[in-house]
């Protein structure tokens, strides 16, 4: 079975305080509201990672990182390796968002790098993946995003796969309140397990896939009951504990 997960990527949003207040919040409402097989995991920044660490002992909540160094630690002014986020007590670090690709030029071989640093170290890797719009627009988004998740399948070994989980966001959601359609997911995820099932067998029976994009209290049942969606990396609603905690709830067992 592939677990089901709702991740909140809170982006570079909240001041300490604020941070601190969200998580609190989340974790009250979710024990009292939340199924216990839904895994929730919260994405803060890195400089909040270790104070909700401390505030998510003994919690079900899991904790991510945004991001991580593609070296190992050395002479790299104002990286930060996945070892330091491991022992700051994050289980999880998102990879491959389409804002770092875009907005500071990460490629697949830089996805890749940070990836195999990830794993190495422990962390479990949220791995996005996702098509622009004119490559929507123009039919090949199948194909872009085989590409984009075949530069890191082909290149780990079939073991890591129980620390992976796919998080397929098309760009072109992300953000705009436009959410895709569940015949747009119910394609993609499905390619994307199958694209597993072919490089990994069996592996691709317990790696969750989730959805990214514009996905809101509104839109979450219909999105969770597409085929091959386990869950959501949520931006813009998971910065409100109310409605992150609705989208967690919205899954038909
Ligand atoms: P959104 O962001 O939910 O605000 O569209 C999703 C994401 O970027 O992970």
């Amino acid at each position: 079975m592939r677990q089901k997960i709702v991740a909140g990527n809170w982006k570079s949003h909240k001041t300490l305080n604020e941070a601190i207040q969200l998580c609190s919040e989340v974790v009250s409402i979710a024990q009292a509201e939340v199924d216990s097989r839904v895994q929730i995991v919260l994405s803060p920044p890195y400089p909040y990672l270790e104070r909700l660490s401390h505030l998510l002992q003994g919690q079900s909540v899991g904790l991510a990182a945004q991001n991580c160094s593609a070296y190992d630690q050395g002479a790299y002014t104002g990286e930060v390796t996945a070892s330091m986020l491991q022992s700051v007590g994050a289980a999880y670090v998102i990879l491959g968002h389409s804002e770092r690709r875009k907005i500071f030029m990460e490629s697949d071989s830089d996805v890749l790098a940070k990836t195999e640093r990830a794993l190495n170290s422990g962390l479990q890797v949220i791995l996005c993946c996702g098509e622009p719009l004119d490559i929507r627009e123009n039919g090949t988004h199948l194909s872009y995003v085989q590409h984009q998740l075949e530069q890191s399948l082909s290149k780990l070994p079939a073991e890591q796969g129980i620390n992976l989980v796919v998080a397929y966001e098309p760009v072109w959601a992300i953000g705009t309140g436009k959410n895709a359609i569940p015949e747009q997911i119910s394609e993609m995820h499905t390619h994307i397990y199958q694209l597993i099932k072919s490089h990994w067998g069996e592996v691709a029976n317990t790696l969750p896939i989730l959805y990214g994009g514009s996905c809101k209290p509104s839109n979450a049942a219909e999105i969770f009951a597409c085929d091959h969606v386990d869950g959501g990396l949520i931006g813009g609603a998971s910065l409100v504990a109310r409605d992150f905690i609705d989208i967690s709830k919205s899954f038909k067992w």
